[in-house]
C-alpha cells in the first residue's frame, strides 16, 4: 500500500468514528428533548420540579424501571432512576435520587389508580411491573395527580396539627403534630383471621389488608410458640375516636386523657395499620402488665419479624408524646420495623421528626 492509499483509509477510518460518535449523540439528545415535555421548564410552577439545569449530563440514556424495593429514606442510584422514570410518564419530581414525600406520594397516587395495586407509597415489585406497562405502552388510563391530587397549600386542623397529604403511606407519621383528614378511611379494611376476645364483628377487628396477612403470620407463629395471643382493638374511624377521646377527657380532663388517648384525627388506629394486642396473662386488658406476660415478651422480640413496631415504647414518652403502651402495634413493613425496633427508636426518630 503507498503512503497516499494509506493515508485515506485512515482518513477514511477517522472519518467513521466521528459519524458513529455523532449518531451515539444524537439519539439521547432526541430523547432528552422527547423528556422535557414532562421535565419542562419553570413553567409548570410545581415546587417539586427537577429542572435539567445543567447537572444532567447530554448523553442521560432513558432510566430504565429499577428492579428494586425502594421506599421513604432511601438514598440511591436506584430511586434516581425511579423518579426519572416517573418524571418520564408525567410526574414532576426532583431527581435527587433520595425517596422523599413527593417521590412516595407519587407512588401513591400511581398505585391508587389501578385496582391491582396496594396503596402504601412503597415501590414494590407489582408496581414496578405496573410502572413497566406505563413506560412500554399508553394504553392505560392513567393520570398523573388523578389518584391523590396535590393539595396548593399545607393544611392544618383547629389544634394546629398539620393535617397529612398522603394518609394511605404505610410510613405515615400520625401524632400530635401530624393528624389523618377527616373524612379519611381506608378502602381496604379486612378482618384478620386471629382470636379476639369477643365475638361480634365490630368494626375494630379490622385492618388494611396489607398489614393483615402479616399480623395473622405473627399470630401464627406466637401460636407455634405455644403462646396465646389475642388482638382486641384495630381500624378506628375519626367519629368514633371523636367519642374515645371525648368520654377519656370527661373522665380525666383533656390533658391527662391526652396522654393516652389520642384526639380525632391524631389516632394511628385511623390509619387501619395498628393492632392493639393482649393475652389472658393479661386479663385481656391493655395495660402496662402485657409487656411482663410471655405474649407481651414476645411480641417485643418478634414484631420486627413480620412489619410491626411497638409504636409507644418505654422511656420515649417525651418524643411519642404519650404513655409506654407495650399493646400498640403499628404495621410499617419488615425493613423499617427491623431499623426501628433494633436501634431501640421511634417513628419520629426513624422519620427525622423527633
Ligand atoms: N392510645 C393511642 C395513643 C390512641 O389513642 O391512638
Ligand atoms: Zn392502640
Amino acid at each position: 500500500m503507498n503512503i497516499q492509499i494509506q493515508k485515506s483509509v485512515i482518513l477514511g477510518i477517522l472519518f467513521s468514528l466521528l459519524f458513529v460518535l455523532a449518531a451515539c449523540n444524537t439519539e439521547p439528545a432526541e430523547v432528552k428533548k422527547e423528556l422535557s415535555g414532562n421535565n419542562g421548564s419553570d413553567s409548570t410552577g410545581n415546587e417539586d420540579r427537577s429542572m435539567t439545569n445543567g447537572s444532567e449530563k447530554e448523553d442521560d440514556l432513558p432510566a430504565e424501571v429499577p428492579k428494586v424495593h425502594l421506599q421513604k429514606l432511601d438514598e440511591n442510584d436506584d430511586v434516581k432512576a425511579l423518579q426519572q422514570v416517573l418524571n418520564e410518564i408525567g410526574y414532576k419530581l426532583k431527581e435527587n435520587g433520595i425517596f422523599d414525600d413527593p417521590t412516595a406520594r407519587a407512588i401513591t397516587d400511581l398505585q391508587l389508580q389501578f385496582e391491582a395495586l396496594m396503596v402504601t407509597g412503597i415501590y414494590e415489585e407489582n408496581t414496578s411491573r405496573m410502572l413497566d406497562e406505563l413506560i412500554q405502552d399508553n394504553d392505560h388510563e392513567f393520570e398523573p395527580g388523578k389518584g391523590l391530587p396535590r393539595q396548593a397549600e399545607e393544611v392544618t386542623t383547629s389544634n394546629g396539627s398539620i393535617i397529612l397529604a398522603n394518609p394511605y403511606d404505610q410510613l405515615a407519621l400520625v401524632n400530635k403534630e401530624f393528624a389523618l383528614p377527616e373524612d379519611y378511611s381506608p378502602e381496604d379494611l379486612v378482618i384478620p383471621d386471629i382470636p379476639f376476645p369477643f365475638e361480634e364483628d365490630l368494626p375494630k377487628k379490622q385492618m388494611r389488608e396489607i398489614a393483615a396477612k402479616p399480623l395473622e403470620e405473627m399470630f401464627q407463629a406466637a401460636e407455634e410458640a405455644g403462646l396465646q395471643l389475642y388482638a382486641q382493638s384495630g381500624y378506628r374511624s375519626y367519629e368514633r375516636q371523636d367519642a374515645i377521646f371525648a368520654s377519656n377527657a370527661n373522665q380525666h380532663g383533656e390533658e391527662e386523657a391526652n396522654t393516652f388517648s389520642a384526639r380525632p384525627g391524631e389516632s394511628e388506629h385511623q390509619t387501619g395499620l395498628t393492632m392493639d394486642v393482649t393475652s389472658p396473662d393479661a386479663d385481656f386488658g391493655l395495660t402496662v402488665a402485657f409487656a411482663e406476660t410471655a405474649e407481651g415478651k414476645w411480641v417485643k422480640e418478634h414484631a420486627a419479624d413480620f412489619g410491626f413496631i411497638i409504636r409507644y415504647p418505654e422511656g420515649k414518652e417525651d418524643i411519642t408524646e404519650y404513655q409506654y403502651e407495650p399493646w400498640h402495634l403499628r404495621y410499617v413493613g419488615e425493613k423499617a420495623a427491623k431499623e426501628i425496633m433494633e436501634q431501640e427508636i421511634t417513628l419520629e426518630e426513624y422519620l427525622g421528626q423527633s
